[in-house]
């Protein structure tokens, strides 16, 4: 990819120029990543969803950053999970937890996430800056997950770490993140022993025990659901309700339509996810053979990558695709993605972004930027679109 990318842009202003030069330059494009790996990057909306729903158009990790440097067994730990395989595996795994994902069960949490939320925001120090993802964003998905799944508090803080190296891949060096998966895997298996010993009632136990008609998990399989869902399940909620708050900030006329009618939080958080999402492209997927898009046929055997970014901002799919609009009537982004692999957490992250930013705008109605003439460094990532800290005033 001609330079800059905007997967290593950490201003905003320049992440987004470097997005719209990529959707200028046409729907579906082969370049060279940052990494050096060729790819193709399908930008449009209407190609984005096509080449998610194509059965031709099948994931594949095994271009996963420092392939060469990760040992046969680390790999299979860290990638025999729901988003790294295929239908019949696909259906399968995605089938063992999707009940403890519907929206009727998820609702059932959020008395717990309201509590959690409010108590954070408690315990918010007046009269100096303060760091929103630190106090806030972070630790609300995390005890979330971590309590739907049963991992103890002392080991929460351990799995972030892990998790942001592992998630920004190719960042660290080859050393580091082999360190890092290898950790993560040991600290999985750890805990995977220790709930086999003394079952508890999370899904982590009913995982271990699971016998779907008969079905069960492998070593891997387990340590790589751990993974994923303790992966997916904060890293992208933590920057949803970071850049919401950000952005609502930088927009005060929606920020005030927002505090005017709550009923709006739902929208805004939609908004959110289509303007400003967590996730800048969907994981990278392969063609079994040719694939038809955008006018442009992709040969088999190649890598595809779907900007979910652009997609987002297409003029062609979204009235004012540039304008953040709170009100916007068309909810139909694909910031959660598309197909088989739509977002199994999409109910739990909506359900938390909208009790946190609910909960702030309306506690706190001096909020604020601590330093609104700099805009905040954005994390340099493959996938995901957040930043590590944001300083607010509440006073
Ligand atoms: C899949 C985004 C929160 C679990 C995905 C995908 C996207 C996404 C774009 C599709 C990836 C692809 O096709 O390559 C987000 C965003 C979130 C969020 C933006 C927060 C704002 C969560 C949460 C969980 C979760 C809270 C809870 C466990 C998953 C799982 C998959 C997935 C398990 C894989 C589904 C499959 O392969 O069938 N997510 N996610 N996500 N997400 Fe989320």
């Amino acid at each position: 990819m001609n330079s800059p990318s905007p997967f290593t842009e950490t201003a905003l202003a320049a992440r987004t120029a470097a997005f719209e030069d990529l959707a200028a330059a046409g729907p579906v494009q082969r370049v060279t990543l940052f990494t050096g790996v060729p790819v193709w990057l399908v930008t449009g909306y209407a190609e984005v969803r096509q080449v998610l729903t194509d059965p031709d158009v099948r994931k594949s990790l095994t271009e996963s950053p420092h392939r060469d440097h990760v040992p046969e067994w680390l790999l299979k730990a860290m990638n025999t999970h729901m988003l790294a395989v295929n239908p019949p595996h696909h259906t399968r795994l995605r089938k063992l937890v999707s009940a403890a994902f519907t929206r009727r069960r998820v609702e059932g949490l959020a008395p717990r996430i309201d509590e959690i939320s409010r108590t954070l925001l408690d315990a918010l120090p007046a009269g100096a800056p303060v760091d929103l993802v630190a106090s806030y964003s972070y630790p609300l998905p995390i005890t979330v997950i971590s309590e739907l799944l049963g991992v103890p508090v002392n080991l929460r803080d351990d799995f972030r770490r892990y998790t942001q190296i592992a998630l920004s891949g190719p960042v660290h060096t080859p050393e580091k993140y082999v360190t890092a998966a290898s950790d993560m895997v040991a600290l999985i298996r750890s805990l995977i022993e220790r709930k086999r010993a003394a079952p508890t009632d999370d899904l982590l136990s009913g995982l271990i025990e699971v016998h779907d008609g008969g079905d069960t998990l492998s070593e891997d399989e387990l340590t790589s659901m751990v993974f994923l869902l303790v992966a997916a399940g904060h890293e992208t909620t933590v920057n949803l309700i970071t850049t919401a708050t950000y952005t609502l900030l930088k927009f005060p006329d929606q920020l005030a339509k927002l505090r005017a009618d709550l009923t709006l939080v739902p929208r805004a958080v939609e908004e959110v996810l289509r303007y400003d999402g967590p996730a800048m492209v969907t994981v990278p997927a392969q063609t079994a053979g040719d694939v038809h898009v955008g006018g442009t046929t992709i040969p088999a055997g190649q890598i595809v990558v779907p900007v979910v970014w652009t997609a987002n901002h297409d003029p062609a799919r979204f009235e004012g695709a540039t304008d953040f609009d709170i009100t916007r009537a068309d909810t139909s982004h694909l910031g959660f993605g598309h197909g088989i692999h739509h977002c199994l957490g999409a109910p739990l992250a909506r359900l938390e972004a909208q009790v946190a930013l609910g909960h702030l705008v309306t506690r706190f109605p001096a909020l604020r930027l601590a330093d609104p003439d700099n805009d905040p460094e954005r994390s340099v990532s493959l996938l995901l679109n957040g930043m590590s800290q944001l300083m607010v005033r509440i006073d």
